[in-house]
């Protein structure tokens, strides 16, 4: 069988092949069907290797220790008929079984050599995107699409979605302009493209454009996307961190309580989603109240899982600010982890992920020298732990927070010279700079400062 984009598809029948199809079409809009329309490809080909592949894949990309060890029951039933299906198709089979393994390298290799010899391997490609991400290497977020851009042209069904990720992987590594040309043209295309209305608002994000981000994103939302899945909630996130950087603290927190925060939810964006924009709202000096609890209750039971460095920097933030004990508990199995194992999660947690926690913890606990004697040596690593600019900032607002509070002034000063000279509009970093001056006894520059945080809070 072939599919929608003319790659050959081994499948019981080609009602089968369409309905896959379909699926990945709703995943890559994040929409909310993915499961629906799985469970239809599964009914009508129960030995589909792909759908097999696909599924295991979802779940470990919910990023929950608990169903990762599903993905293993996908992996067996696709490796049971390997045997029978095209050398593309055992790729996808090879990058599953490296993922039960935890080896996000191995996965991303078998990803990268389908989509070498196959461009249009949408899945493929979406997959890349994913650990590339992830594995803090945004080179390859960005190249593993331009490698193979010359296949695709708009006439292609996942066109629309491949110019979403060409743009993101662009925002990630500088090329705003073309990154922003390329996301509304993929919303143009297709309104119902989550990914491209978040490359858009990452651009506006670290151009500090916040007019046109949150007039962007509550279009957005507002206007369509009912549709979408959990994602959403990423981003709300964005539109807080907006309204948080505008200083509408109160606006934000309702985005918070009303948008963002789903009881239900066990995944790992959402929980960094909230963790992170609590901690910058705390940082801020505004009172998040007993949100850090409920948040504890959720994460200090997923201690051991160590699926992404990323993530278990994050699950820290609440166990350090309410849980002290389970916080410690986190740290001491990341150390286990990181002394019995070799995979993806342990190398990066080596190199830095390990003192990032730690870092979070010292910060969260209110030891702000340590946490400066942690993270500070290490911040040029901190892109390691995967994640976008934005979501790794929190990291550099906490270690100049930590700074100010340690009475490391003159630190403090260069971070903020460093930031605002990176992004001259960012209006909470010229204020905060104002005031590092200020106890530093430079009423000049703390003028100049206090200048500039005016001048930029209203060219918004
Ligand atoms: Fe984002």
């Amino acid at each position: 069988m072939r599919d929608s984009h003319g790659l050959e598809v081994t499948a019981a029948s080609q009602a089968a092949v369409d309905a896959f199809d379909a699926t990945i079409m709703s995943y890559l809009a994040f929409a909310n069907d993915i499961g629906p329309r799985l469970k239809d490809t599964m009914t009508l080909d129960p030995d589909f290797v792909l759908a097999h592949c696909f599924k295991g894949y979802l779940f470990h990309l919910m990023g929950a220790k608990s169903l990762a060890a599903r993905a293993g029951k996908e992996l067996a039933l696709a490796q049971a008929h390997a045997a029978k299906v095209t050398s593309r198709e055992r790729l996808h089979v090879k990058a599953l079984e490296s993922w039960c393994h935890f080896d996000l390298q191995g996965a991303t290799n078998a990803w990268e050599a389908a989509a070498r010899d196959h461009p249009l391997d949408v899945l493929a490609l979406k997959m890349l995107h994913y650990t590339h991400f992830y594995m803090g290497n945004s080179h390859n977020l960005r190249n593993s699409v331009g490698r193979v851009w010359p296949a695709w042209h708009d006439k292609l069904p996942a066109y629309g979605y491949m110019l979403s990720m060409r743009a993101f992987g662009l925002e990630e590594t500088g090329a705003y302009d073309e990154a922003l040309s390329l996301a509304t043209r993929a919303y143009e295309l297709n309104p119902n493209d989550a990914w491209a209305v978040h490359a858009v608002a990452h651009v506006h994000e670290i151009r500090d454009q916040r007019d046109a981000g949150l007039a962007w994103l509550e279009r957005c939302l507002t206007g369509g996307g009912k549709q979408w899945n959990n994602f959403r909630y990423h981003l709300v996130w964005h539109q807080a961190l907006v309204l948080h950087e505008m200083e509408r603290s109160d606006q934000a927190l309702a985005l918070y309580d009303h948008a963002m925060w789903d009881p239900a939810s066990d995944e790992y964006l959402d929980l960094a989603n909230d963790t992170s924009l609590l901690l910058r709202l705390e940082m801020a000096g505004v009172s998040v109240g007993d949100r850090w609890q409920v948040l504890a209750e959720k994460v200090k039971g997923r201690k051991d899982e160590h699926l992404l460095a990323f993530v278990d920097a994050h699950f820290m933030m609440p166990l350090a600010a309410v849980e002290p004990d389970h916080a410690e508990q986190l740290l001491s199995s990341i150390d286990a982890y990181m002394d019995t194992t070799d995979d993806t999660y342990a190398s990066v947690s080596k190199a830095v992920a390990r003192d990032l926690s730690a870092a979070v913890f010292a910060y969260q606990t209110g030891q702000f020298e340590s946490c400066v004697e942690t993270l500070e040596p290490v911040r040029s690593l901190v892109h390691l732990v995967g994640g976008s600019h934005a979501q790794r900032d929190v990291f550099a607002e906490m270690l100049i927070e930590a700074a100010v509070k340690a009475g490391g002034l003159t630190l403090a000063r260069s971070l903020l010279y460093e930031r605002v000279s990176a992004r001259p509009r960012n209006f909470r970093a010229w204020n905060r700079l104002t005031y590092v001056l200020r106890q530093l006894g430079d009423v000049d520059g703390a003028l100049s400062a206090a200048r500039a945080a005016q001048d930029v809070r209203h060219k918004i």
